[in-house]
């Protein structure tokens, strides 16, 4: 008995072993089938794309990092040799200089008409070329003017429109010391084949000369319109910033048209789901659900909620995102199921840092994963070169780039500021958050390469 019982005790301990170690197996086997998981569903995100972008040779080209040396000049005058001893010699830096309108630098920041962009001319045999910061005309050879703009590619007739604000007018300060601004002139339609050589379609929203209490009487702000299409309306709706000088209305107007090229009628203003909204965009998803997202909260934060199924309104739906951070400038964007924003930080119209955030959806959690910028040198990349985003559009046959759109605002001449449009590709993992799922980077990185020049190539 005795025996029988110390073998059924070792048997009992045995199986005991058995069942732990069984365990263990069982639980490496569920980890390492996890982690196939994720390796699969990491590929299926981004995977093939790094194999394709690191075979295609565009990809490279559009990734090349590019330094930029700019050396910042002596102060002007000569200084007394007393003067010299009592203060020593003031140091400037670059974003000094962007923002002085007497800077011996201004040609760099903001290049003279005679280094235009005219597509009639400068059009090479296989290729379109942007040089971010030039003056970028029109078909008719006058400057386009679509600041804080967006583009809506309309698949009925194969064209590219480009909305945004005309603010061809006298800049002046709304208030003693007050912000720099012009007044209200309108939306300024362009419409494209190719992305690159731009007709005026003219004003599509026009001001209102006399009507003082209306939303877009001249003394107002509209800002950052964007349109999209509505398949079940076959309406194009335009969303935008509606604002008083001050910009304490900080709401959101929309209008409506038959066609991309307007004209536009105007339908009102909220301030949607009851908050303040400043810097906004629209965007659409594939399954035809848009959203709106705003600044609010006296820009500490963002909101986002869908829109009512005709785009016409809000619904009671809201989310708050990047609760604290202090973002505006909102351009969102959506690759292999994974939603992107940038966003710039609240500076007016000086430049500050983009940041890049992702979300699996669309409604958040929304993570930032860090500065986009690469190339040019630390301040570029502070200052998002010296430019704000406004738009990222999908660069057309060549899936996971995108064209970063931004404005290099010239607050000192507003009608003056510049077009910012550089290749953005989502590739590589993300600097930050450092989290790893099963050995891998939750997020991909995306990335905004700084170029004097770079290309699209045609496509018959
Ligand atoms: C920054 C915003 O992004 C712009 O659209 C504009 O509202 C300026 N502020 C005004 O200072």
């Amino acid at each position: 008995m005795g025996l029988y019982l110390r073998a059924h005790a070792l048997t009992v301990a045995q199986a005991g072993r058995c069942s732990t170690t069984a365990l263990i197996w069982s639980l490496v086997g569920c980890l390492l089938l996890l982690n196939l998981f994720s390796i699969v569903r990491h590929k299926g995100k981004g995977g093939e794309f790094q194999l394709l972008a690191s075979h295609h040779p565009q990809f490279r080209e559009l990734q090349q990092v590019e330094e930029e040396n700019i050396q910042i000049p002596p102060p002007r005058g000569k200084r007394s040799p007393r003067a010299a001893k009592r203060r020593p010699k003031r140091t400037t830096t670059l974003i000094d200089e962007f923002l002085n309108e007497d800077s011996q630098l201004r040609h760099i920041f903001f290049p003279s008409q005679k280094s235009v962009i005219d597509p009639s001319k400068d059009a090479g045999n296989d290729s379109y070329y942007y040089y971010p910061g030039r003056i970028w005309l029109d078909t008719d050879g006058n400057p386009i003017q679509a600041h804080g703009g967006g583009i809506l590619y309309d698949e009925l007739s194969r064209t590219y429109y480009w909305y945004g604000e005309y603010k061809d007018g006298p800049t002046y300060l709304a208030q003693k010391n007050g912000l720099a601004r012009v007044d209200i002139i309108g939306v300024g339609c362009y419409s494209s084949k190719d992305l690159w050589t731009w007709k005026n379609e003219g004003i599509v929203l026009a001001a209102q000369e006399t009507n003082e209490t209306h939303d877009l009487h001249k003394s107002n702000v509209l800002e950052r319109p964007k349109v999209i299409y509505n398949e079940k309306t076959g309406k194009y709706v335009m969303w935008m910033h509606i604002d008083d000088a001050n910009y304490t209305k900080a709401s959101v107007g929309v209008a409506i048209s038959d066609n991309p090229d307007g004209p536009f009628d105007y339908l009102g203003s909220q301030r949607p789901h009851g908050y303040e909204s400043r810097d906004m965009t629209i965007f659409k998803d594939e399954d035809g659900v848009a959203y709106l997202i705003y600044s609010s909260e006296d820009n500490s934060e963002l909101h986002i909620g869908p829109l009512t199924e005709d785009y016409l309104n809000v619904t009671s739906v809201m989310r708050r995102i990047l609760v604290g951070q202090r973002r505006e400038a909102p351009a969102l964007f959506k690759h292999r199921g994974t939603y992107y924003m940038i966003t710039s930080g609240c500076t007016g119209w000086a430049p500050n840092e983009a940041l890049a955030h992702a979300a699996e959806s669309i409604f958040g959690p929304w993570e930032t994963v860090g500065n986009p910028c690469i190339g040019g040198n630390k301040v570029f990349q502070q200052t998002t070169f010296f430019a704000q985003s406004t738009f990222v559009l999908p660069l057309p046959g060549l899936p996971g780039s995108f064209i970063f759109m931004a404005d290099r605002w010239n607050p000192a001449d507003l009608r003056n500021s510049r077009y910012v449009w550089l290749p953005l590709i989502v590739a590589g993992p993300a600097d930050q958050p450092l989290e790893f799922s099963f050995g891998f980077p939750s997020w991909s990185r995306v990335s905004i390469y700084w170029h004097r020049k770079w290309r699209i190539s045609k496509v018959e």
